[in-house]
């Protein structure tokens, strides 16, 4: 294990100190940014990007990415480094966990949308604390990010069931559990009429995510057995981890394929198991050729796969 660089008063030392009575596996640094740099995919919001889509350098996790989604809200992702100024450097470990899985700051702030939270609320206390750990032993960066304007009504998931992480020995319920950690239905399920996650509907896709200069929009896929039941699973595992659909379009790139890859095959498995047991519900969603829609040349697509 790596020294934790964090400076850690008394307080955290406690903190950490009773959390390890209580976990069953280990809280590690290394846990921390394995998630937070793989399944988690923190930094496809939380690290902003140049104009052509790479990530800014010298800016990990140091915020500022911009959701305008007027007049709903108009948020930035938090500069979640360790800066003390303009970012998380005097939270203690148990204020990032409560932050992460409860939605609220230490200033008694409820965070807003689309961090998503109601996935994060079900992490397990080990994984919730180990990205905390990670987080404080990241490079401060200063970075000052505006003040979100939220037009709707933010809320908390409540409190987090907490508890250990299931075991790899259950792949489905371990798949579940991933599934959940990696946001997948955050993205992955269609909206009811009021603008909520339509759950009877989950994974069903045609979430309109991102608006393109021309007009269209990008639609997350159908990833329910009805869309991917009949897909190998090489395929799948492509499309995780690679950006590259069953029929070779590339994948636009909210799709966090290149954090995935950072996953192991286990973890990936274990996600494509619990992916087959979802209920499956028909939705067909057109693809769209964003390449064309940003002026770049003709979408060059990948071979096709079973
Ligand atoms: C889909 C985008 C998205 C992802 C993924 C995401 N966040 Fe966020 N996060 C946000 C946004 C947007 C805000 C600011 C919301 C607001 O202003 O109320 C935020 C706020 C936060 C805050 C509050 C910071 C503050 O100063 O108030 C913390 C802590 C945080 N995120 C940690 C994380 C961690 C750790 C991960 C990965 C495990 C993560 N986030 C993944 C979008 C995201
Ligand atoms: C931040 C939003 C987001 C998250 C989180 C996300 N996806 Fe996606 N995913 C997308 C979008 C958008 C597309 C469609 C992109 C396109 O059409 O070019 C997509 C496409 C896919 C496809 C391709 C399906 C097809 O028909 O081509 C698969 C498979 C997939 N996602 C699985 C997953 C899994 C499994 C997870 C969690 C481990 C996940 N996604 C998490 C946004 C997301």
């Amino acid at each position: 294990m790596k020294t934790l660089k964090i400076g850690a008063g008394a307080a955290s030392l406690l903190t950490l100190a009773l959390w390890a009575t209580t976990a069953s596996t280990e809280t590690t640094v290394e846990r921390g940014q394995y998630l937070v740099d793989g399944l988690a995919a923190c930094g496809n919001c939380h690290t902003p990007r140049n104009p052509d889509n790479t990530f800014a350098e010298g800016m990990y996790l140091a915020g500022g990415f911009e959701f305008n989604e007027e007049p709903a809200f108009h948020a930035y992702a938090r500069n979640i480094t360790p800066d003390t100024e303009t970012g998380i450097g005097d939270w203690t470990l148990e204020e990032i966990v409560i932050a992460l899985r409860e939605g609220h700051t230490p200033e008694d702030e409820t965070i807003g949308p689309p961090m998503p939270m109601a996935s994060y609320n079900l992490l397990s206390d080990d994984d919730a604390m180990s990205i905390a750990m990670y987080l404080k032993s990241i490079p401060a960066v200063r970075n000052e990010v505006p003040e979100a304007v939220y037009n709707i009504p933010k809320f908390s998931p409540g409190p987090a069931p907490g508890g250990p992480t299931p075991p790899t020995t259950d792949p489905v319920a371990y798949g579940q559990y991933l599934t959940t950690v990696a946001h997948c239905f955050e993205c992955h399920t269609p909206t009811d009429d009021t603008g909520a996650p339509d759950m009877a509907r989950m994974g069903a896709g045609g979430f309109a995510i991102q608006a393109l200069p021309n007009g269209e929009f990008v639609r997350t896929a159908n990833i329910t057995p009805a869309a991917i039941g009949d897909w190998s699973d090489e395929a799948l595992r492509r499309a995780i981890v690679d950006g590259v659909s069953q029929n070779g379009h590339i994948l636009f790139p909210i799709m966090p394929s290149t954090f995935f890859h950072n996953a192991t095959t286990e973890d990936i498995d274990a996600i494509i198991a619990y992916l087959r047991t979802i209920p499956p519900v028909e939705n067909d969603v057109p693809k769209v050729d964003w390449m064309a829609a940003f002026g770049m040349p003709p979408m060059q697509n990948a071979p096709a796969m079973e």
